[in-house]
């Protein structure tokens, strides 16, 4: 009886011993886990704080395209066409009338500022936000558009290449036509 006993007090002092290791194996995990998780996190931090630091340094520079450049020869354009070759650079229509003269325009829409579109087969310019129209001279004519739209200044550079400069601007007048208010807008060569 006594040694029955005695077995059953060593057995349980087993369990117990075993539980023991177990519960400090686990706690020692949960240890090693809860570390790793807090170095992670503070890594995280200090790469994120890091990295807004380095980009203080730097500066935020706007890329923007010049406000004067060149756009190729006269002879590059054929008479009564709308190049739309520098819109998306620039901004910028260059357009050859009938007669030969050039002039340049924004491309801007002068309602709401969106971007019109040359409709080649109907001899127009179209807003595609509220329908306005343009003639190609940059006059409006449908729409609820209130004037023409603008143009820049185009010469002749040394080079012979036509050459527009976005800083001398001429604002369209409402109901004028900017190739009489604005001679000076138009070039013949
Ligand atoms: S923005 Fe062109 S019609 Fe309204």
């Amino acid at each position: 009886m006594q040694d029955e006993k005695e077995l059953v007090t060593e057995q349980n002092k087993e369990i117990m011993d075993h539980s023991g290791t177990d519960a400090g194996q686990a706690s020692g995990d949960r240890r090693k886990f809860l570390m790793r998780v807090g170095w992670g996190s503070l890594a995280g931090f200090l790469a994120i704080n890091s990295a807004a630091f380095l980009r203080f340094f730097y500066p935020r520079v706007l890329f923007e395209p010049p406000s004067q450049f060149k756009v190729g020869f006269p002879a590059d354009y054929p008479l009564g066409t709308v190049s739309s070759q520098y819109q998306r650079e620039y901004r910028t229509w260059i357009i050859r009338l009938q007669d030969g003269a050039f002039f340049a325009m924004e491309t801007k829409c002068t309602h709401l500022g969106c971007t019109p579109s040359w409709m080649e087969s109907q001899k127009k310019f179209k807003c595609p936000c509220h329908g306005s129209g343009y003639y190609i001279t940059g006059l409006n004519f449908e729409g609820p558009a209130p004037r023409p739209m603008d143009r820049y200044k185009i010469s002749l550079a040394e080079d012979g290449q036509l050459q527009v400069d976005k800083t001398i601007k001429f604002p369209g007048i409402p109901g004028k036509e900017s190739n009489e208010v604005y001679p000076q807008s138009l070039l013949k060569v």
